[in-house]
């Protein structure tokens, strides 16, 4: 700082006037690095760490059977929390790839960014707020990339996926989180053909990121296969099995000396300014080592095993023979799937150039899922990334491409969503599974996966567990160490903050209530040795006491309930929902949730009949919402009481028979209040009963199974009419 700007910081300190945010930089100028993305709310990455919650996973269920070892998992709720549960697993020696490594070998994002912000104001107000937008979303990306940093093998990779908008701004986060030593590539997927309403040049690309967690990492070169017309053009010889080929010349550019200037078969390279250079294929075409003869012996060797022509003409140049089947092709490069009307080496006229990287997914393959990507990009990112038995890891799942092609690759997989339409339609998809890239060929059987949820428990399942495997959740949901010790004779189970935690055994002890007496006696035996605080985990019921403590003695006994506590005090942070869309355009956008809750099945009723409604030619089934209440209870600022405001969307199983909800169709909240509360669908589409699931914008379900005699439609005709009056309570959730 110069002298002047020190007296000027004086004066403005005197008079008492604000500091501009100029001065943050004289002040407080960066000291680790040359530069950096700055912006406001920008956290300490110590501080992320430390402070990101690890939700327990509780199993909700299997899908095939499960052995001892590895079993996939989809997992339902908010990735970052997830993600530090994860990481925790990989701490304890869970997460191991096929080579015993332990973390994940690949993870692939492709994270939202939130394209459905409308700001009503002016075009400066409007700009203001795109970039407060762009900052946060800038932040919630780089709060998941520092887990993903330290979830990552040591050998491991990250690819992040995103479009033009953001790109450049996570190119720079990602530097600062992964170093730029690095950085790997950017690789251009062209994701779309035309785009013609663009004002300037048409938008067809997006960017995938490549960085790996350290400068040793595993990496499978990819081969792009020869075009047909590209062969047709430069391999026009044919030998006599048959086989095409096509000359390639023996010499390299600039005169040198020795051998590899030396005349051979009366041609002298030195004369057009060359030298003998062999091509590195050769190696692959003969059988015997030649890599220790000069370049004479070698020209005679390939001479006399055919490999090279020698011209009609003495003094012309030899020519190397180049069959068709060497190399594989080209190695991939950092631009996938471009222009088919490019010329060259790779392309020929109007034939797309990457024949399994497409730009489209393909109707096989299509969930109707907003945003999915094709099978064929993530098939060259999971091979070039990944070897067989490797853990992959898509925190951003979706529709689930990454999972199913992980899983016809034979690597193990991680998907994690929050939308509980993702979840149900990777259920499905995985369920559907055919062997072949595109969703092509015989049936695939997947291995075992098990179905979590993280951050929403279902209580009634809780109720269920072995005591250990209570105890073990109940130390996990309120981040306590595990860590069994005795104080006066009792039994403790860990720490929380450095205090006591006590987990109430409510199964050894049925009915024992937990009030001011057992705290009393509990104090007798502990006393101060306790410290200044102790914590009790149970479930609600048995507390008699309603406040979330209460002081004896100088201790403070903390009161920690399942199903639900929330208490400031420790958490240090507003708990926030998981927030279900309820159109198709907010399934693009990112999700937040901060804490847990547990699973409180919405107030549902409903009517359902078949209706033939004026200007349609068929007859519709229906189901008219009449209420739809949410009971969740998590501190939600923006919590609705309203009716049927809370309702994020319907999925419809048309005909329900296992116990598997199998996603026919989905219906948002949106489109049903503009159809009068009314999901609508053709007759001809409801087997025996339909399962409709009713999921409210927090992720509870309400669950109802519909038989076609209550909708009308059993051994009817299609113009029959009928209204039936389901009234209902709702079934339980997921
Ligand atoms: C662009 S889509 C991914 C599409 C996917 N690559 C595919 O092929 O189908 C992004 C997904 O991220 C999910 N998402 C947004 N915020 C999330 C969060 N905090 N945790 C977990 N998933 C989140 C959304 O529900 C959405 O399904």
């Amino acid at each position: 700082m110069t002298e002047e700007q020190r007296q000027e910081i004086i004066r403005l300190l005197q008079q008492g006037e604000d500091i501009s945010s100029e001065w943050a930089r004289i002040l407080f100028p960066p000291e680790k690095r040359e530069y950096e993305l700055v912006y406001h709310g920008k956290q300490r990455e110590e501080d992320i760490l430390a402070d990101t919650l690890a939700v327990p996973l509780q199993p909700v269920r299997t899908f095939g059977k499960n052995g001892d070892g590895w079993h996939n998992m989809l997992v339902f709720g908010d990735n970052l929390q997830t993600m530090k549960s994860l990481l925790e697993a990989k701490k304890a020696g869970h997460l191991c790839n096929a080579d015993g490594t332990p973390g994940v070998r690949l993870v692939y994002i492709d994270p939202p960014f939130a394209t459905k912000q409308e700001f009503q104001g002016s075009q400066d107000q409007k700009a203001y707020q795109d970039k407060v937008a762009g900052a946060q979303f800038v932040e919630f990306l780089r709060r998941r990339l520092l887990l993903i940093r330290e979830l990552l093998a040591a050998d491991g990779s990250v690819y992040v996926h995103l479009d033009q908008k953001k790109a450049h701004y996570a190119k720079v986060v990602l530097d600062e989180v992964f170093g730029e030593q690095n950085f790997r590539n950017e690789i251009i997927w062209r994701n779309t053909n035309t785009h013609n309403k663009a004002e300037t040049f048409g938008q067809i690309h997006q960017s995938l990121f490549l960085f790996t967690r350290s400068p040793r990492f595993l990496f499978q070169k990819t081969f792009r296969p020869r075009l047909r017309r590209y062969v047709e053009a430069h391999y026009r010889h044919t030998d006599e099995k048959g086989a095409k080929f096509r000359y390639s010349d023996p010499t390299g550019d600039g005169i040198r000396n020795g051998e590899s200037g030396a005349e051979w078969e009366g041609y002298k390279p030195t004369e057009t300014g060359r030298h003998w250079a062999i091509p590195g294929f050769i190696y692959d075409l003969v059988d015997d080592d030649i890599s220790k003869l000069g370049v004479i012996g070698k020209l005679n060797y390939l001479r006399d095993h055919g490999l090279i022509q020698l011209p009609r003409k003495r003094g012309g140049q030899p020519q190397i023979v180049r069959p068709e089947s060497v190399g594989d092709g080209n190695p991939m490069q950092d631009l996938w799937a471009y222009q088919p009307y490019t010329q060259g080496a790779y392309a020929g006229i109007g034939e797309a150039i990457d024949e399994d990287v497409t730009w489209a997914t393909g109707d096989s393959e299509a969930t109707g899922y907003p945003t999915q990507k094709p099978e064929g990009l993530l098939s060259r990112v999971i091979r070039s990334s990944s070897a067989k038995g490797d853990i992959v890891l898509d925190a951003f799942a979706g529709s689930g491409t990454t999972c199913v092609v992980a899983e016809k690759l034979g690597r193990h997989w991680i998907g994690i969503d929050c939308g509980k339409l993702a979840i149900y339609t990777i259920q499905k998809r995985m369920l559907n599974l055919r062997r072949e890239i595109g969703n092509k060929g015989p049936a695939l059987k997947p291995q075992p996966f098990t179905l979590y949820n993280a951050g929403l428990y279902d209580f009634s399942k809780l109720k269920d567990l072995s005591w250990e495997a209570w105890r073990f959740f109940a130390l996990q949901l309120f981040q306590c160490r595990d860590e069994c010790h005795r104080i006066g004779g009792i039994e403790l189970d860990g720490y929380l903050k450095g205090a006591s935690v006590l987990v109430f055994n409510h199964q050894k002890q049925p009915g024992v209530r937990i009030d001011e007496e057992t705290v009393r006696s509990l104090h007798e035996a502990l006393g101060s040795r306790v410290g200044s605080r102790l914590f009790i985990i149970a479930p609600a019921l048995t507390f008699d006491f309603q406040q979330d403590y209460t002081d004896l003695g100088g201790v403070r006994y903390y009161a920690l309930r399942i199903p639900y506590s929330i208490i400031h005090e420790l958490h240090q942070r507003e708990f926030t929902a998981l927030k279900q869309p309820s159109d198709e355009l907010a399934v693009n956008d990112t999700v937040e949730a901060v804490g847990f809750d547990f699973v409180r099945t919405p107030q549902l009723e409903y009517e359902c009949g078949v209706n033939r409604r004026e200007g349609t030619l068929l007859p519709e089934a229906f189901i008219h919402i009449k209420t739809f209440k949410s009971e969740a209870v998590v501190r939600d600022p923006m919590r609705k009481k309203g009716n049927r405001e809370t309702l994020s969307m319907v999925m419809l199983d048309y005909n329900y028979e296992a116990d598997i909800f199998d996603l026919d169709a989905v219906f948002y909240a949106d489109a049903i209040g503009k159809a009068g509360w009314e999901v609508r669908f053709p007759v001809e589409s409801v087997g025996q009963q339909i399962m409709a699931v009713f999921i409210d914008i927090y992720g509870n379900e309400a669950r109802e199974l519909i038989s076609s005699g209550q909708i009308g439609t059993a051994g009817a005709s299609a113009a029959v009419t009928s209204k039936r009056d389901n009234k209902k309570k709702a079934g339980a959730g997921l």
